[in-house]
């Protein structure tokens, strides 16, 4: 169906797969369309409840944006590029009313690891290595890395990373809480399920205000506390609230239906 991913639902979960190993995955204009379009599918299709992010091979998640499609840009190709990119993909994936996990298989750079951190949080394997290499290149992240780097490690960290392109290994990328988990290669896709499918057990339309509250929160949307209140006032209108507080009382465990 894509010529760039491969996509697969199990158990509610849409695993894409970002399929360009012998240029490290890089993220090209095609694999940017087609990621557009499989997260529109996600929006879209009721039977996906959660999706993962992860780069085909052993060697990278994404290596970063394709270099080649770099040396004719001007100023404005340069911000058309990550405008699209913004549109299309990161912006879709921050704002999913679904979970959406990066799985780090391998070198997550700039591109690489500004789509990672687009995702609701991240699992690593024990090889994946992230950096911000774009001043290597003369250039600056451009698909939100400046933001979402100094938003999930803090001003000093990001500064450092960004300035001198260093790459950082799992283990530190966890203690610096770029990454949640570190696992071994093989058990990294399990690990990221396994995450979700405990999630699946809770209600959809709560986790779906979870996502959007924090989001607001690393915005520093002025208005996110009265939005978290409107919200929390909102659960009490769903099947799902009277639901789960029933199973609690009745000392059972709910069924959710996501409405
Ligand atoms: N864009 C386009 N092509 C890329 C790429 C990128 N971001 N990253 C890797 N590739 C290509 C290489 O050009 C090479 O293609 P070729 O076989 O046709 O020559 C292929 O992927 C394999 O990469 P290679 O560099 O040979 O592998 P390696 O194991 O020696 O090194 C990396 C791996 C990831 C360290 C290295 O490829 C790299 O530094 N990539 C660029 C990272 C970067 O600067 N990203 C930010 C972009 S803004």
């Amino acid at each position: 169906m894509y010529n760039t991913l491969l996509t697969q639902t199990e158990n509610g979960t849409c695993i894409i797969t970002i399929n360009r190993p012998d240029k490290m995955n890089a993220l090209n204009k095609d694999v940017i369309e087609e990621l557009g379009a499989a997260l529109d599918e996600v929006y879209n299709n009721s039977e996906i409840k959660s999706v993962i992010i992860t780069g085909a091979g052993e060697k990278a998640f994404v290596a970063g944006a394709d270099i080649s499609e770099f040396l004719t840009l001007d100023a404005a190709g340069g911000a058309e590029l990550a405008t699209r990119g913004r549109v299309l993909v990161f912006d879709k994936i921050e704002n999913c009313p679904k979970p959406v996990i990066a799985a780090v298989n391998g070198f997550a750079l700039g591109g690489g690891c500004e789509l990672a951190m687009a995702c609701h949080f991240r699992v690593a394997s024990a090889n994946a290595k992230f950096g911000q290499p774009e001043v290597n290149l003369g250039l600056i992240p451009g698909y939100g890395g400046t933001q979402r780097l100094t938003r999930l490690i803090g001003q000093g960290k990001a500064m450092e990373l960004l300035m001198t392109a260093d790459m950082i290994g799992a283990d530190e990328a966890k203690a610096l809480g770029l990454v949640n988990h570190v696992v071994p290669m093989e058990e990294l896709l399990t690990k990221a399920k396994e995450i979700l499918q405990k999630i699946h057990t809770k209600a959809p339309l709560a986790i779906t205000k979870i996502i959007a509250c924090v989001n607001e929160a690393a915005d520093g949307n002025h208005h996110s506390f009265d939005h978290e209140i409107v919200r929390f006032g909102e659960c009490f209108m769903t099947e799902d609230m009277k639901e789960g507080t029933s199973g609690f009382l009745e000392k059972r465990k709910p069924v959710f239906k996501g409405k």
